[in-house]
């Protein structure tokens, strides 16, 4: 059974999130040769399907569990609201109990009545169902009853990065720089797996802190592989028919054309590296006028070293190494030029990230810089790890 021939009903309705782009969906080639297939095994416990990539060695099998719909309103007690973990763009998330399996997992259900919303399950199971990696989401499974689409993943226990970074509750506890720095190089790693280890490259397209989800100990994960596409090999690049992604993350070239290389994620990753700094939002209307756009806020202070303090979450109160800051900037400054091919490769993003997140600070390192100050020496302080 090929899943990429499946088809839909065409639906006028139009995504939650905010979206750039109103191009027509691209229509799956009905005589191209998929680059993916699901093939039907039968296991001693249950019927089972097993995801092959058919491009690749062809030794490497790797399994997707199904679930019956039923199987999965049992986990979450009906779809009960007090389970709703939250909702994006495709549906809600549940958090669910599945005994069979002794696993708390999340359980997204996909919004019904879309024909975007069936295609990017398939394209979410395939592509989750083959990629492995300690800084991905686990794909435990799938559901595909009658018209219900389900996705059943690891349950994540802390939330998303956004959770942490942005809205919080007085009581919330703020990330430390050395957190942060941990969860900056942990994302990357997981981007650097999909552009340079997985073949052929995958463009992950829709990288943001919502999707960036936390477990035990602050350890990312990517999440949400859906806008995902295999990306392009050789030195072709591809150009997507549907500009996708979320605005504030969306890499200027891929705004304007659809253009989509493995530079954009580069772009988009810079972004979320600048709101875990400066714990402020790729967009935020309720910030001054100039101030609404992240990156075009710190655009005109990355030219300005002395600036650098300025633009440190208020909310580290000082406590961070500033070293440490002038590096992670400049790493996000490289990340989100204009020109594409200015901005690093991933795999040098990781390198620099790795190191920043070697270097723990404790509080009595700092040097009482506090970031309201105005003005810095032109030279980093070094603390006493800085090294
Ligand atoms: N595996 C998971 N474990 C725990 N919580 C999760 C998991 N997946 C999603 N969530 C929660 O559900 C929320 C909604 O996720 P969802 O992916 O549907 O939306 P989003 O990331 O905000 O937008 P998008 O649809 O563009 O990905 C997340 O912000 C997160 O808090
Ligand atoms: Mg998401």
């Amino acid at each position: 059974m090929v899943w990429f021939l499946c088809s839909g009903e065409p639906s006028t309705k139009s995504r939650k999130k905010e979206q750039i782009g109103q191009s027509p969906v691209e229509e799956p080639k009905q005589k191209a040769k998929p680059p993916l297939e699901v093939k039907r095994q039968v296991s001693a416990n249950k019927p089972r399907r097993e995801v092959s990539d058919e491009s690749s060695s062809g030794s490497e099998h790797i399994a997707a569990q199904t679930f019956t719909f039923r199987e999965l309103a049992i986990a979450t007690r009906n779809f009960r609201a007090d389970c709703l973990l939250g909702e994006g763009g495709f549906g809600r998330v549940y958090k669910g109990r599945l005994d069979g399996i002794n696993q708390t997992v999340a359980i997204k259900q996909l919004d019904r009545n879309g024909l975007q919303g069936n295609r990017e399950f398939l394209v979410e199971v395939l592509m989750l169902s083959l990629l492995h990696h300690t800084n991905l989401v686990n794909l435990i499974g799938y559901c595909a009853d009658g018209d219900q689409r389900l996705l059943v993943y690891e349950y994540m226990p802390l939330g998303s990065l956004e959770d942490h970074l942005h809205d919080l509750m007085p009581d919330k506890r703020r990330l430390d720089w050395n957190t942060r720095m941990k969860i900056a190089a942990g994302a990357a790693k997981g981007l650097e797996y999909l552009h340079d280890k997985a073949n052929p490259p995958v463009i992950y397209r829709d990288l943001k802190c919502s999707n960036i989800l936390l477990g035990e100990d602050f350890h990312p994960k990517l999440s949400d592989f859906g806008l995902a596409k295999l990306g392009p090999v050789g030195d072709k690049t591809h150009v997507s028919t549907r500009v996708m992604g979320t605005y504030g993350y969306c890499a200027p070239e891929y705004a304007m054309t659809g253009q989509l290389t493995l530079k954009s994620d580069v772009y988009s990753f810079g972004v979320v590296l600048l709101e875990i700094i400066t714990g402020r939002k790729a967009i935020d209307n309720s910030r001054a006028p100039g101030e609404h756009n992240l990156v075009a806020w710190a655009r005109p202070l990355f030219k300005d070293r002395r600036k650098f303090p300025q633009m440190a979450d208020p909310m580290l109160q000082g406590q961070y190494p500033m070293r440490g800051l002038y590096q992670a900037l400049a790493v996000a400054a490289m990340c989100v030029q204009e020109q594409p091919t200015m901005r690093p490769l991933i795999a040098d993003v990781v390198t620099a990230l790795t190191y920043l997140a070697s270097q723990t600070h404790s509080p009595e390192a700092y040097t009482g810089h506090n970031s309201s100050r105005s003005t810095t020496p032109a030279t980093p302080s070094r603390t006493r790890r800085d090294g």
